[in-house]
């Protein structure tokens, strides 16, 4: 490592300023655990960036537990169904009647605001648009991250590594190959999505199966709407008017809602592609991974935020149980403790990958299947309890 102009000391050093790593320090500061949070863009371009929507009840439980809350229940939007459609024709599926609860509304980009407050509130130490970040003897009890910032090399002595810096960060890399294993299907297609300050066409999400290919009708808040179309990988965002996307957004939903739609000018227009990931184990050591570090799930299920809370609650509690108990029971077991939930999501977010687009080399007999599938959903409650309890989250 280079001559360190700067060192430091901290209990937890957090790698990623993502909703991860910010929720993480949070909690821990509340707790009275020291935390360092590196995050290699500026907060300008984190706060820019336009991500998913959809909170689970447990993600809404643990945002209030981390004092984020107070902005959530007053804009936050209780959704206690969804819609799905098939060929331009919608059914409701009743979260709330079929397994208990509800999801909430609220985008990611307010999230992120609230916890960079929260942060600030509490002078937290966050150092922005950090370079060449790594992580030395996580496998010792004296870790180290090393990192350039504003052209001087800084290290931080620490207790343990948080790695929530996504799925390009430098973290899952650091543990060895031969102990890392990577779990992967790369979806033959990419969301187009657009942002629009327009009504919502309903009062809930509608996820449209159609056989130009899926779509999906979100919302951020009564005046802001969310759109998705699948499109083939090799599109550009810039290819698609916001004319042409609009016509063919209400070819593939239903009737009402076609006629319904209110458009207008996109603010934001991009294409994503979908993908599914996991990394095993999720502990190297004295690192430990949370969020998009470890795991990608296709957007379908909007389980991706809800994940990175999930790992993070986990890591959150067994931090908690060594420092004022000298308990590394949930350390030890953090790693199987959050995959198994992690696993289970990926499964959901991938059933329903399946179910709703359209696969370029799909036969007849894989499309009749995925009616014969759909259509279950439609006229079966055990069909419709099992994605209402999924999609408002397992227990923790
Ligand atoms: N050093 C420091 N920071 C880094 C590095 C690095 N080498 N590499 C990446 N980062 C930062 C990114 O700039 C980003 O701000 O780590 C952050 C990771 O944040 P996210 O990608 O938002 O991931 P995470 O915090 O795990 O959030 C969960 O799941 O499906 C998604 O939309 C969902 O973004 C959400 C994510
Ligand atoms: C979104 O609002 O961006 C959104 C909602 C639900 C999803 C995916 C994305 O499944």
């Amino acid at each position: 490592m280079a001559k360190a102009s700067g060192k430091s000391r901290t209990q937890v050093a957090i790698i990623g300023g993502g909703p991860a790593g910010l929720l993480l320090s949070q909690l821990l500061h509340l707790d009275g655990v020291d935390t360092i949070l590196l995050e290699r863009r500026s907060r300008d371009y984190v706060l820019g960036r336009i991500r998913a929507g959809v909170l689970e009840r447990g993600t809404v439980e643990l945002l209030r537990t981390a004092g984020v809350g107070s902005r959530m229940d007053v804009e936050g939007i209780n959704h206690d169904g969804t819609y799905l459609a098939i060929a331009n024709e919608g059914f409701r599926i009743d979260f709330k009647r079929l397994a208990g609860g509800s999801v909430m509304i609220y985008g990611q980009t307010e999230l992120t605001h609230d916890l960079y407050d929260a942060r600030d509130a509490l002078e937290a130490r966050i150092v922005h648009e950090v370079d060449d970040v790594r992580i030395e003897c996580a496998d010792s009890a004296r870790p180290r991250v090393g990192y350039r910032h504003a052209g001087n090399d800084h290290v931080i002595d620490c207790e343990f590594v948080a790695g929530c810096d996504g799925f390009h960060g430098v973290s899952r890399k650091h543990i060895p190959v031969g102990v890392l294993r990577e779990f992967e299907r790369v979806y033959p297609f990419g969301w187009l999505g657009v942002l629009s300050r327009t009504p919502p066409v309903s009062d809930e999400l509608i996820y449209a199966s159609h056989e130009r290919g899926f779509a999906l009708c979100s919302m951020r808040n009564p005046k802001l709407s969310r759109y998705y179309i699948q499109v083939p990988l090799d599109e550009k965002a810039d290819d698609w008017s916001d004319g042409a996307f609009w016509d063919e957004l209400r070819r593939r939903i239903p009737h009402d809602a076609a006629e319904r739609l209110v458009t207008g000018e996109s603010i934001e227009k991009s294409i994503a592609p979908l993908r599914s990931h996991v990394a095993e184990p999720m502990r190297h050591g004295r690192l430990f991974l949370c969020g998009d570090a470890a795991h990608i799930v296709p957007p379908t299920g909007a389980k991706g935020l809800n994940l990175a809370a999930s790992d993070v609650y986990y890591l959150w509690q067994a931090l908690r149980r060594h420092y004022r108990e000298r308990d590394d029971h949930g350390l030890d077991t953090y790693s199987e403790t959050a995959l198994a939930r992690v696993w289970k999501a990926e499964r959901f977010s991938w059933t329903m990958t399946k179910l709703l687009h359209r696969f370029p080399d799909q036969s007849d007999f894989d499309r009749r299947m995925q009616q014969a599938e759909l259509e279950y959903l439609r006229s079966s409650t055990a069909a419709q309890t099992s994605l209402a309890e999924n999609y408002i989250g397992l227990p923790y």
